[in-house]
C-alpha cells in the first residue's frame, strides 16, 4: 500500500512531534428526551458536558469511570461516529468536529475503533475475509497484492491463520474474535485507534493476550491509542496516562506513576482503592479503602457544583455551589477539586461538610473488607458450581442472541 506507507501513520516522519495528535476542547453531547404527539423536546442525557483533553502521538491515554460516565460516547464522539452537540475536535490540526460522510473520509483511515463486544461487533453470515476487507471496499482502497493476501497478512499479524479466511465468527472463541476486531481495525493502518473497553467481555485469562497482542501492534505499527475500561486495573498496566471520568466531566487527568502514586481526585483514590493490589507488602500498607454507596446520578439532572459532591466525603458548601474547573495542581497532573487529596485545600475557609455526602461514602478498614471477602467466598463455595454454570449458560445465549440482533449493523461497515 504505497499511499498509506508515506502517510504519518506508521513512522510520523512529516509530523510535528509536539503537538498532539488529538486535541478536544469543551466537547459536548446532550441526547435530547422528547415527548408527546409533537415530540417536543423535554430534557438532554448529558453523556459528555464539557471536556478538554488531548492524545499525544504514541501514547495510550486511558479513560476510566464508572458505568453510564460517558465513556463511549466520547469514543464514538472522537471517531465522529457521534455529532457532537458542542465544543471542538482537532485531529492532527484539522478540525474535523461537524465534517460530513466525504470530508471525514481521509481521517476514517486514520481512526479506527475496537468495540467492546467481541460476539455482537462481527456480523454472523460473513466470512472473516468479507468482516477484515470491509474496510477496503468502503474506502474504495486496493492493497499491494490484492484484498485477499492482504487480509491474510493482517490475519496473521494479529495471531491467527491465514487459513481462517473462509471461516464464520462462531467458529472462533471470544478471544479470536476480538482478534479478528482488531485485524479489521488495522486494516487501513490507522494512525489512532480507540478502544472501548477491548477486553471486558473476555476471560481473564484471554484478556492479558489480546492486551499484549495490543501493545505489540503499538510498538511494531506506531499507533496510538485511546484506551476505555470501566475500571483502573484493565489500564493500569498499558496506559502513559489517565483520564478519570465522572458524569460527564474529566475530573483528573494524569501520567500513570502519578495518579496511582498520589490521585489527587477523591473519586480517583476511591477508584483507586477498590482495586485489588497484587503486591503483599503494599496490599499491608494500606490503611483503608473507600466504598462509595449508592448509583451514579442521572445525568439528565446531575448535580450542582462539582457533580460528586452527592457522594463525596470531603463535600463542603462550595462543592455544591462551585464547579471546580480542571486545572494543572502539579506537573502533569490536571485536577477538578476544591479540596484535593495530597495537595494543599483549595478551599480552605470553607469548612461545613455535607453530612448527606459523608453518609454517600465510607472509609472501611482492610479488616472489615477481609472479612466481607471470606463471607462472600464461604457463599459461593455453599452454592457450587451449579449456580456459576447456569450464569455462563444465560450469559452465551445472550450473546448469540446479541450476535444475530447485529447481522444488519456491523460496525465495520459504518
Ligand atoms: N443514543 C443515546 N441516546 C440517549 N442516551 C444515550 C445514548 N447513548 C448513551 N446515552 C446515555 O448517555 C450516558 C452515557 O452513556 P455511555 O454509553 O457513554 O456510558 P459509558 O461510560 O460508556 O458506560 P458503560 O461503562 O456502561 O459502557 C448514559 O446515561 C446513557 O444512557
Ligand atoms: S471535595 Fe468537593 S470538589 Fe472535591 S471532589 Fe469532593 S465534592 Fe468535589
Ligand atoms: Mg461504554
Amino acid at each position: 500500500m504505497s499511499e498509506t506507507d508515506t502517510r504519518a501513520g506508521t513512522t510520523a516522519v512529516t509530523d510535528d512531534d509536539d503537538k498532539p495528535l488529538l486535541k478536544v476542547e469543551g466537547l459536548v453531547k446532550h441526547f435530547p428526551i422528547k415527548k408527546g404527539l409533537l415530540q417536543r423536546q423535554v430534557g438532554a442525557v448529558k453523556a459528555v458536558d464539557g471536556i478538554d483533553f488531548e492524545v499525544r502521538r504514541g501514547e495510550t491515554l486511558g479513560v476510566v469511570g464508572e458505568s453510564g460516565c460517558g465513556k463511549s460516547t466520547m469514543g464514538r464522539l472522537i471517531t465522529r461516529l457521534l455529532e457532537p452537540s458542542g465544543g471542538k475536535i482537532e485531529f492532527d490540526g484539522t478540525d474535523i468536529t461537524h465534517l460530513g460522510t466525504s470530508g471525514m473520509r481521509p481521517f476514517r483511515r486514520d481512526v479506527q475503533m475496537i468495540f467492546q463486544d467481541p460476539y455482537g461487533s462481527l456480523n454472523p453470515r460473513h466470512t472473516i475475509g468479507t468482516i477484515v476487507s470491509a474496510p477496503f471496499r468502503l474506502q474504495g482502497v486496493e492493497p499491494e497484492g490484492g484484498v485477499k493476501q492482504e487480509v491474510q497478512r493482517l490475519l496473521e499479524l494479529v495471531g491467527l491463520s491465514p487459513e481462517h479466511y473462509n471461516r464464520y465468527p462462531h467458529e472462533f472463541s471470544g478471544g479470536q474474535r476480538q482478534r479478528i476486531g482488531i485485524a479489521r481495525a488495522l486494516a487501513l493502518k490507522p494512525r489512532m485507534v480507540v478502544a472501548d473497553e477491548p477486553v471486558s467481555a473476555l476471560d481473564v485469562s484471554i484478556q492479558a493476550q489480546v492486551v499484549n497482542l495490543m501493545d505489540d501492534l503499538q510498538d511494531e505499527l506506531g499507533l496510538t491509542y485511546v484506551i476505555i475500561a470501566h475500571d483502573l486495573s484493565v489500564v493500569r498496566h498499558v496506559s502513559d496516562r489517565i483520564a478519570v471520568m465522572y458524569l460527564g466531566k474529566i475530573v483528573e487527568l494524569a501520567d500513570r506513576g502519578s495518579l496511582y502514586a498520589s490521585p489527587m481526585h477523591p473519586y480517583t483514590k476511591a477508584l483507586l482503592s477498590a482495586v485489588p493490589i497484587p503486591d503483599p507488602r503494599r496490599r499491608a500498607a494500606k490503611s483503608e479503602r473507600i466504598l462509595l454507596r449508592g448509583d451514579v446520578p442521572s445525568p439528565i439532572a446531575p448535580p450542582s457544583g462539582c457533580r460528586f459532591h452527592t457522594r463525596c466525603w470531603k463535600a463542603t458548601q462550595i462543592c455544591k455551589s462551585t464547579e471546580p474547573p480542571l486545572i494543572e495542581l502539579r506537573p502533569g497532573q490536571r485536577v477538578a477539586c476544591h479540596h484535593p487529596e495530597n495537595f494543599e485545600d483549595q478551599a480552605p475557609q470553607d469548612t461545613v461538610l455535607l453530612s448527606a455526602a459523608k453518609e454517600a461514602a465510607a472509609l472501611v478498614a482492610d479488616e472489615v473488607l477481609a472479612e466481607s471477602a471470606q463471607t462472600s467466598a464461604a457463599v459461593a463455595a455453599e452454592k457450587g458450581p451449579e449456580s456459576s454454570r447456569e450464569g455462563a449458560e444465560t450469559e452465551a445465549e445472550a450473546s448469540v442472541e446479541e450476535a444475530a440482533d447485529s447481522a444488519s449493523k456491523e460496525p465495520g461497515g459504518k
